[in-house]
């Protein structure tokens, strides 16, 4: 009798995720540092809470447009156009989504047949190859290193681009360097996409989160408003992790085929999460102001810390995450952030986590409180003294 394995090969090929693998280590301990998971350590502002508690209280609870609900498309549209000089049809050029992750999964399955390659850096978000895999793709990994600020080469996309390639994936500021690729360098990027007519994907959940550098969105780039399919969300600059709303913006053709899939798969995102989201879009601003200021002092202490305690680090300009690099210890990462864990009860993520040339890094997410970042590199030092560093 023919063996089966009751999942499919597409779930076979990918592993869990190595992020998740640590809350789960970590439940139930006592004394744990978290520096482990991507997510603000703020509640969301009282005035976007408030307006979902309102819009309960007035009996909201019902599905909205598969598109999502008008009056947010509105204000997105609104807010893409004035802060980068995008023009997006609210009709036909957004859609609402259950997060950033929802619309990467919608993504990879609209525009990918089988066999069909994506060329994304490494490291890279957990998510960005199990999509491209789950959608029956092949991604296809661009090396980026410390020296060069784990920017993507332009040239290095070019030479993996073969008859298969369908589009590019970038994500910047990345999760989990922390990097952001200059202007100049997304330029290239464009000519590269441009001369291959290659789609681009790409993930700017984290475009607000910058410090002393301008985020570029790239659909504003010359001439690639139409190839690309740009992805934002709420999460992580309003403190709005649960809420679950993202979008894609993109030409009127992949709306229309991405929202297929949204409409049998998900209907549409939850109702409070999108009214809390038109509460964001319409006064969130000082909200945002005031945490980026907040992660801006955890970044430059964390920085100097952990290059004082012997981690060399470089310095990120974008998001919320440090990425050391922990060469110097012998260890791998994967072996380095499981001791520190069981001896100083501090978790970190291992940099191979995020791809091959994540190994040799761990990733320290700062967006927790300035007591947590010192104890934490307290119990650090201690770790690396033990280890003879
Ligand atoms: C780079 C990146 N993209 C997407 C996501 C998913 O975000 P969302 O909460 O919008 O689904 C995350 C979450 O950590 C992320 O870091």
């Amino acid at each position: 009798m023919k063996t089966r394995h009751v999942y499919s090969q597409r779930v076979g090929q990918i592993a869990p995720s190595g992020i998740r693998k640590f809350f789960d280590l970590i439940a139930g301990l006592d004394g744990v540092i978290s520096l482990g998971v991507g997510e603000p350590d703020y509640s969301s502002p009282w005035h976007i809470r408030e307006a979902a508690i309102h819009s309960l209280e007035n009996g909201q609870t019902m599905y909205t447009s598969n598109s999502g609900i008008p009056e947010l498309r509105n204000e997105l549209s609104k807010y893409l156009k004035n802060t980068y000089g995008v023009s997006y049809n609210p009709e036909t050029e957004l859609l609402i989504t259950v997060g950033v992750s929802e619309a990467l999964d919608l993504t990879a399955r609209a525009i990918i047949d089988p066999g069909d390659e994506v060329i994304m850096p490494d490291p890279h978000y957990v998510a960005y190859d199990a999509c491209v895999i789950l959608a029956g793709g092949k991604p296809v990994l661009v090396p980026t290193y410390e020296k060069s600020n784990f920017e993507v080469s332009a040239h290095d996309v070019e030479k993996r681009i073969t008859d298969n390639t369908k589009a590019i994936l970038i994500g910047y500021p990345s999760n989990p360097t922390g990097a952001v690729m200059e202007k100049e360098r997304l330029e290239e990027i464009a000519a590269v996409a441009r001369r291959h007519n290659l789609l681009v994907i790409s993930d700017e959940i984290y475009a607000r989160l910058v410090y002393g550098v301008e985020h570029t969105c790239f659909a504003s780039l010359p001439g690639m408003k139409e190839s690309t399919i740009l992805l934002g969300g709420f999460s992580k600059a309003y403190a709005m992790t649960g809420w679950r709303v993202g979008y894609i913006a993109a030409s009127a053709e992949i709306i229309a085929a991405v929202t297929k899939i949204h409409q049998y798969t998900i209907m549409s995102a939850p109702t409070m999460g999108q009214i809390a989201a038109i509460e964001a879009l319409k006064a969130g601003e000082p909200d945002v102001a005031e945490m980026l200021a907040e992660y801006n002092r955890r970044r430059q202490f964390i920085v100097k810390g952990l290059n004082d305690i012997g981690l060399p680090c470089f310095e990120p300009k974008g998001a919320f995450y440090a990425f050391p690099s922990i060469k110097g210890t012998g260890m791998t990462s994967e072996e380095f952030s499981e001791t520190l864990l069981t001896e100083e009860k501090v978790v970190v993520v291992h940099g191979n986590a995020f791809g091959a040339c994540g190994e040799g890094y761990v990733r320290c997410c700062y967006a927790t409180s300035m007591e947590e970042l010192e104890e934490a590199l307290t119990r650090m030092k201690r770790f690396l003294n033990r280890h003879g560093k």
